[in-house]
């Protein structure tokens, strides 16, 4: 299982004061450093976090893989065109959301995600799609002609209590199968930290986990690579 991590909460303390530190393409140069697969950006139509600034000098820099989450809209599809990220990944985007609610529904979006995933295709930029683990959305995926998907983990994340979140799990381990089996690489995110990640790294058919708050989190006290070094440990030996 690769980990790609996701640094928007770098630039979410830069922006806390207008400031220019810390900077997130020195986090991204440092997580590379540090072990990651890949850099993941969602850039926000509101652009709360990371901004235009910042893609464009994380293309030119990073040598890993840049992700770049991002809603199917007509601006942000521009400039995915342009600065040709090794993966997009759609995101429903509400504005007042505090971060990402959950996954696209492909089945009531579908003409705009087909289409959007028809641009990007054009610039050969591959296409991931963040939806919940269900087997009907995975096949609305498969119809727009996504190349991944990834799958929400939000729910897992938040079970209250060790049944439901293994049920979920389950659901997770189900989709990823399905959707494996239909030729699709297979993502997950949301939520995952250092405890929920020792059932989730036995998933053998995700591809690749993002995570985020929970990294940047721990940063800040440990300190980043730390940080990246105890997630890698918990995703290749467990603990
Ligand atoms: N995947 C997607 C599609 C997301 O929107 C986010 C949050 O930005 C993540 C993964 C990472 O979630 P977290 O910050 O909870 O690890």
């Amino acid at each position: 299982m690769k980990f790609s991590v996701n640094i928007d909460h770098i630039a979410t303390l830069r922006n806390a004061r207008a400031e220019i530190q810390p900077d997130p393409v020195t986090a991204a140069l440092l997580a590379e450093q540090a072990g990651v697969d890949g850099i993941v950006v969602h850039l926000r139509e509101d652009r709360r976090h990371i901004n235009d600034r910042d893609l464009k000098l994380l293309r030119e820099l990073i040598t890993t893989r840049l992700d770049l989450e991002m809603a199917a809209t007509e601006e942000i599809i521009g400039i995915a065109c342009e600065t040709l990220p090794d993966l997009v990944t759609l995101v429903p985007e509400k504005r007042q959301e505090l971060t990402t609610e959950g996954g696209i529904n492909v089945i009531d979006n579908f003409s705009i995600i087909a289409d959007a995933i028809a641009e990007l295709h054009k610039f050969r930029i591959p296409v991931s799609l963040f939806i919940e683990p269900s087997q009907e959305h995975i096949e609305a995926a498969i119809e727009c002609k996504t190349d991944f998907i990834e799958i929400h983990t939000g729910i897992y994340a938040n079970c209250p209590t060790e049944e439901s979140a293994f049920d979920e799990l389950e659901r997770v381990r189900q989709a990823a199968k399905f959707a494996k089996k239909h030729g699709l690489g297979v993502n997950a995110g949301h939520g995952l930290n250092y405890k929920n990640m020792k059932d989730f790294r036995e998933l053998t058919d995700i591809d690749e986990v993002s995570i985020g708050h929970a990294i940047i989190a721990r940063a800040v006290l440990v300190g980043l690579p730390q940080a990246i070094k105890d997630m890698l440990n918990i995703i290749k030996f467990g603990f």
